[in-house]
């Protein structure tokens, strides 16, 4: 490694060991703050020109320094040094290399503590943004399915076992608000990274005359943070970040579940896109889903991401402590994660063919036993009771290895006398999902309102 002079380097006699150099730099991946990192330097440097803290002009140099090595950061052109440690002091040597001493004037004021975690958070709030819009993208490309699926019916499972009758809109509107209570769960944790941490110091303040209120406008933070303590020292916002991606993901995971168990030749519900599979290198047959399984898999990797996190702050000594260096890779991993894992499911969703006659036919049979009970406690009969006689009839055509549907009315009457010549109505299952009326179910009209809410909602037509 190249010797460059360190800039703490002023009380130490020897030079670093190139283990250490190796093993505490962050530079290789905390340069993804970069731009971050110039924005928020760029605003102090312009709050302490305005406050005479240094000179006006030497404010506007260090100004004009950074804004070309920004320029040559997106270029590719920096020469990114792990000797110098991290992404920080990386751009401010490259400053003093630029523009000589008056660079070493952009840290008055400021520490790397109250510096880090103002570039980390700008970074989180436009990513926070990010997934917000992909997540709006799902959200769409889910409503839209559903108003293409809402004449077909499917059984729907509890224990995996066939259930009740729904119309398949019915289901992708329910992850629909699933994706829309994670959406709101980021920006919720948004008020809390809005906040603006520089102005603290190392952590106890800044004994120079600064304007936080100033600096906090440059950058588009709504809220200054109160407490120079807990702006150099806390992650727990960073912490309930990683948590809506875990939550995130968890939901991606399940749906992925489902639609690789409908893709399977068993269920054959629905079929995949050729262009989201993939083929076996050994077994000609095979198209296998694997974007969903490797978002059912990542999620993993981001509880892991979360759990990274929740482990490095909990014994820490207050205030700032170098272990908060590896905040970092756990969050660029999660959200590299996610925001690929959001894209992928919307193009599944989008690609998706749903097999309706395979659904249908799954959707019959036993799937209505629930509403020939109700038949019947529409007649009086006490539910539980009913229940008693709907199963019996179950048992004697799983006997005969029939299906409910073949069910004639005189067999019926041998259960109870009750069952009356309209009964047989029930024997259909868009009938019977139909029936299901009440707020937040699943008939035709009911789907049809919360497909018009959701239209006006998300502004499509
Ligand atoms: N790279 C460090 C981090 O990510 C920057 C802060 C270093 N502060 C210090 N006192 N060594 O946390």
């Amino acid at each position: 490694m190249k010797e460059e002079k360190k800039l703490w380097g002023g009380r130490f006699s020897e030079s670093t060991d190139s283990f250490v150099e190796e093993f505490t730099e962050s530079v290789s991946f905390d340069k993804e703050l970069a731009l971050y990192d110039i924005k928020g330097s760029i605003a102090h440097a312009k709050m302490l020109g305005k406050q005479g803290i240094i000179p006006k002009e030497e404010a506007e140099k260090i100004i004009k320094g950074l804004q070309e090595i920004q320029t040559e950061i997106q270029e590719n052109k920096f020469n990114w040094k792990k000797e110098l440690e991290d992404v920080h002091m990386n751009i401010e040597k490259a400053l003093i290399d630029k523009i000589g001493n008056i660079g070493g004037k952009l840290h008055t004021g400021r520490s790397r503590n109250d510096q880090v975690i103002t570039a980390f958070k700008l970074y989180l709030k436009e990513e926070t943004n990010n997934i917000v819009n992909l997540l709006k993208e799902l959200k769409k490309t889910l409503l839209k399915k559903a108003e293409e699926t809402i004449d077909i019916i499917i059984p729907a499972y509890t224990h995996l076992q066939r259930a009740q009758p729904i119309r398949l809109a019915h289901y992708f509107m329910a992850y629909l608000e699933i994706f829309n209570r994670d959406e709101e769960r980021f920006l919720d944790t948004l008020k809390r990274i809005d906040q603006l941490p520089l102005g603290s110091g190392a952590l106890a303040g800044v004994d120079f005359p600064i304007d936080r209120e100033f600096v906090a406008k440059e950058l588009g933070f709504s809220q200054v943070m109160r407490n120079s303590i807990d702006a150099t020292a806390s992650r727990d916002f960073v912490i309930e970040f990683l948590s809506n991606c875990s939550i995130c993901m968890s939901n991606l995971s399940r749906l992925s579940e489902d639609l690789i168990i409908w893709n399977s030749s068993e269920f054959g519900f629905v079929e995949l896109p050729d262009k989201l599979t993939t083929g076996s290198s050994i077994m000609p047959q095979k198209k296998n889903p694997d974007v969903l399984e490797l978002i059912r898999g990542k999620t993993g990797r981001v509880y892991g991401d979360l759990v990274a996190l929740l482990t490095i702050v909990k014994g820490l000594p207050m205030a700032y402590n170098r272990d908060l260096q590896e905040d970092k890779e756990p969050v660029f991993d999660a959200v590299r994660t996610l925001k690929g894992s959001i894209i992928g499911m919307t193009k599944i969703i989008e690609g998706l063919k749903p097999v309706s006659e395979k659904m249908e036919q799954a959707a019959g049979g036993f799937a209505l036993a629930t509403d020939l009970a109700n038949y019947l406690v529409r007649k009086g009969i006490p539910f539980r009771d009913a229940h008693h006689i709907v199963g019996q009839i179950v048992a004697y055509l799983v006997n005969q290895n029939r299906e409910l549907e073949t069910i004639t009315l005189e067999e019926l009457k041998q259960f109870s006398p009750e069952f009356e010549n309209d009964v047989l109505n029930l024997l259909s299952a868009y009938n019977v999902a139909d029936a299901r009326k009440s707020f937040g179910g699943t008939s035709k009209e009911r789907i049809q309102e919360q497909v018009n809410f959701w239209k006006e909602k998300l502004n499509v037509s």
